[in-house]
């Protein structure tokens, strides 16, 4: 694990409230996280993918460390790749994300075989090489006529997590669960989860489960 200062390379904005991110390069896998050190704040864990061939997360305002993370100049202190890597099942796959994802998203479709819907709260400002719908209806609506996946990949809000969760079936479904951690290395415990298969961590057996094993 690395523990040293990024250089930011582009902030992009997304939508009302949500930025890519690029930075130099750095090495992960795919499925793995970083964690970002915010001036006299908690750390944050964040997704890690790709935009525009760089390393990229992405990264939703909801506070003062969010927002440092976006607006800073400075570079960045941060500890990564974090967690395991994620490797989905052959076949064609589905990616079901929030914009704090599509970074992630993008870096999957670059190695398998997938599609994406991206379902945004808030209007896009930015043109995504992904199908995307506005708002919960347009979202429903968009879950509700997909076709048949061999895997699948959500990522989002518990609210729109369940959504899709009621409306698609399959045995090859994974969620991501990066929101709940704390130190991101197995120390605090604090990302614990009881699976079927016994206590786990979401920092290093995670942050992308079997939802079935949940
Ligand atoms: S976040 Fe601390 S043990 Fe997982």
């Amino acid at each position: 694990m690395e523990n040293t200062y990024l250089t930011k390379k582009d902030v992009i904005k997304l939508n009302k409230d949500t930025y890519i991110v690029t930075f130099e390069n750095i090495k992960f896998e795919l499925g793995q996280f970083i964690m970002i050190e915010t001036k006299n704040l908690v750390r944050k864990p964040f997704i890690l993918g790709t935009w525009n061939n760089h390393p990229a997360i992405s990264v939703q305002i909801k506070g003062k460390g969010t927002e440092y993370i976006v607006k800073t100049q400075n570079n960045i202190k941060a500890h990564f790749p974090l967690g395991k890597k994620f490797i989905p099942p052959s076949g064609k796959g589905m990616v079901i994300i929030s914009p704090t994802c599509i970074t992630l998203a993008n870096l999957i479709t670059k190695e398998y075989n997938c599609d994406v819907l991206v379902g945004s709260k808030t209007p896009l400002e930015y043109k995504i090489p992904f199908e995307f719908a506005t708002g919960d209806v347009e979202f429903a609506n968009k879950v509700e006529k997909l076709k048949k996946y061999d895997w699948y990949l959500i990522s989002g809000s518990k609210a729109m997590e369940n959504f899709v969760l009621s409306k698609i079936e399959s045995n090859n479904i994974y969620v991501s669960l990066e929101e709940y951690m704390g130190c991101g290395i197995g120390a605090c415990k604090s990302c614990a989860v009881f699976t079927k298969n016994g206590v786990k961590h979401i920092c290093t057996d995670g942050p992308i489960f079997r939802r079935d094993e949940l």
